[in-house]
């Protein structure tokens, strides 16, 4: 069930919803082990950071700073024992400041009980008044305070599990915790409802974490908790039971620590690396799926409803943000190859409209990270309307892939930049490999699906030639870099990948920018046109190229500066572009795979030129856990 996150209410607070903790026990120096996996947990949030760690005599040390994860690091140097055990947080403030009080974690007034935690406690402010006046005395504005001191009052010595089960029964919203008390040296108490929480199992080695990268290499084991359930890890393994401390039995995975993609691979930032990546992951999304010889694909994901795929009458893809921009895209390869109607929802409206939706409709929902609360609130709400849910998801294990019941992983690995990039051009796709299967039930020959299978196989080289211009775009970024206004236009697919561009500017350099058709420029947008602004206009030789050319004289007659990215051989169309980039010809329902690189480079190197960190914009975190 979904849990609304609603703030309503005039105190201030400095909400930790949308961050990351972790938890260790282990022969490990805890205080290393907890950094670093502050560091895999940092795209859930970036504005403040800390640990408590008990040193092996039972000392607790407290830790935590404003800002990132190294500036905790660099504070924490001075703390130079060997520690056992500890949790840690890096936070994402939904309201008032990112201060060192603020961050977690929190500890007791009493001092006996220490607590990170990620989500919203929506009761805080009636809870808050009623410890208050009990005469407890709160130092920080967070509503995670509260927990802390609740758990606190029903604390009897070496009783957490209890204690933290008496203090959840009373509190109402989304909770990712862990919880030590300082007389259990060695004992840390999860629980989860509604913001995710993983366990790692390995020799002598307990932990837990918002998410399974931040596991240190020693783990070999995992699970994961559901909605309401609590796990209770000490040296002698861990416990998991219900919120009435009924034992609940796990289902444990097989976990294989990933080294590969935890670091830069020589390049300045991830945003970079991802992109470059893209030949790679979108063959790794297609690898193993497509049957050349039959023009077919195999989706072992969707084995559950194969039989059934011919019984849709309707399509609805939900998502947000980026995802929402390949759905879009998916709406257009859909509905041109297999002719079923298709709608694309934004998730975070879905499920405060009445959609129509029900048994003949296939819900396909989007998202990267698997996390995003509006994506998961609007697949429970489809799933209660009786449609079959489909995830396609990037991140395993995630919430929205366990929900989702069937679907197809994107396997573009992980993802670390803020501004999604490899996962997009992997979403598209996967929405192709879907479009494929459902257009070869109905009208695509064998024929059409072999030489589309070719297109597909042959784009990995493709987008390497795309790949190559990248001098030539970062040459054009030190001239983007003090405008402040950009717009995007493209037309049928490429309106989509108009408004990834555009997405992609704002969200790294701040400049701002719209994505439009291109035709409705005139209905609005050219007004903004002056002379020298910089208008990006996606401009491949395909059925409206003479109309997106008409365009481009629509804002050249306005002085406009025009970008076009146009297809390899099309040289007359510097006649009317003031600067133009290339991409390779291929058929056009897989022309955003490539069109969409340029923009994603331009936004890069734009931000690189301004001296932004493209990896870590200003108040943006990967995954948007809160509604
Ligand atoms: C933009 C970006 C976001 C995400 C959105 C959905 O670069 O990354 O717009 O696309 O928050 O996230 P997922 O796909 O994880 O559900």
């Amino acid at each position: 069930m979904a849990v609304p996150l609603i703030f309503r209410s005039s105190v201030m607070v400095c909400g930790a919803s949308m961050c990351g903790i972790v938890g260790y026990i282990g022969d490990k120096n805890a205080r290393t082990i907890l950094v670093e996996g502050l560091k895999s947990l940092e795209y859930r949030g970036y504005d403040s950071a800390g640990f408590a760690v008990f040193s092996a005599d039972g000392r607790l040390e407290l830790c935590k700073t404003e800002g990132k994860i190294s500036a905790l690091e660099k504070k924490a140097a001075g703390l130079t024992g060997h520690y056992t055990c500890g949790i840690a947080h890096t936070r994402w403030a939904t309201h008032g400041a990112a201060t060192e009080v603020n961050a977690h974690p929190h500890i007791s007034s009493d001092g006996r009980i220490v607590l990170v935690h990620n989500g919203i406690i929506e009761n805080y402010v009636n809870l808050r008044r009623l410890l208050e006046a009990e005469g407890v005395v709160f130092r920080s504005e967070t509503d995670t305070e509260v927990l802390a001191q609740l758990v606190a009052k029903f604390y009897e010595p070496g009783r957490l599990v209890e204690a933290v089960t008496s203090a959840l029964k009373s509190v109402q919203g989304t909770y990712g915790i862990a919880v030590m008390a300082t007389d259990m040296p060695g004992t840390i108490v999860g629980a989860r409802n509604g913001s995710p929480l993983v366990v790692g199992i390995g020799e002598g080695t307990w932990c837990l974490a918002s998410d399974k990268s931040a596991l240190p290499a020693e783990v070999s084991k995992l699970f994961y908790l559901e909605d309401t359930e609590l796990v209770c890890l000490d040296d002698d393994g861990y416990r998991t039971m219900s919120l009435e401390n009924v034992e609940i039995r796990k289902e444990v995975l097989e976990f294989q620590y990933e080294i590969e993609h935890a670091d830069k691979n020589g390049y300045p930032h991830y945003m970079l690396k991802e992109i470059f990546e893209q030949p790679r992951t979108i063959a790794d999304c297609f690898r193993g799926r497509i049957l050349p010889e039959q023009g077919m694909v195999k989706l072992g994901g969707l084995a559950a409803i194969e039989d059934r795929l011919r019984d849709f009458s309707r399509i609805v893809i939900t998502a947000c943000g980026t995802s929402w921009h390949a759905a879009l895209v998916g709406e257009y390869l859909i509905e041109e190859l297999a002719g079923i109607p298709v709608e694309v929802e934004y998730a975070s409206e879905f499920r405060y409209r009445n959609p129509v939706i029900g048994p003949e409709t296939l819900v396909l929902v989007i998202s990267q990270s698997g996390e995003t609360a509006d994506t998961l609130a609007a697949l429970r709400e489809a799933k209660m309307r009786g449609a079959t849910v489909a995830g396609i998801v990037n991140v395993t294990g995630s919430t929205i892939a366990r929900e989702s019941g069937c679907g197809i992983y994107i396997h573009a690995g992980p993802e670390k930049s803020v501004a999604s990039t490899k996962a997009f051009t992997s979403q598209v796709t996967a929405l192709a490999l879907i479009a494929l299967r459902l257009a070869r039930m109905s009208k695509m020959s064998g024929s059409q699906g072999m030489s589309f299978i070719q297109e597909l196989m042959r784009l990995p080289e493709k987008m390497e030639r795309v790949l190559e211009q990248a001098s030539a775009i970062r040459a054009l970024a030190d001239e983007f870099k003090g405008q402040s206004n950009c717009l995007y236009l493209g037309r049928g697919f490429h309106f989509p990948v108009a408004l990834e561009g555009a997405l992609k500017l704002k969200e790294v350099s701040y400049i701002h920018a719209e994505g439009y058709p291109a035709a409705e420029m005139k209905h609005g947008p050219i007004a903004l046109i002056e002379k020298g602004m910089p208008v990006v206009v996606v401009a491949p030789r395909y059925g409206v190229y003479e109309k997106v050319i008409s365009n481009i004289e629509e804002i050249r007659a306005r002085k406009g500066r025009v970008i076009a990215i146009a297809t390899e051989g099309d040289e007359s169309i510097r006649r009317h572009a003031d600067v133009v980039f290339h991409v390779p010809d291929v058929i056009e329902p897989l022309s955003p795979l490539l069109t969409v690189v340029p923009l994603q480079l331009l936004a890069y190197y734009i931000t690189v030129a301004k001296g932004l960190d493209p990896d870590m914009p200003r108040n943006l975190a990967k995954s948007v856990t809160v509604e």
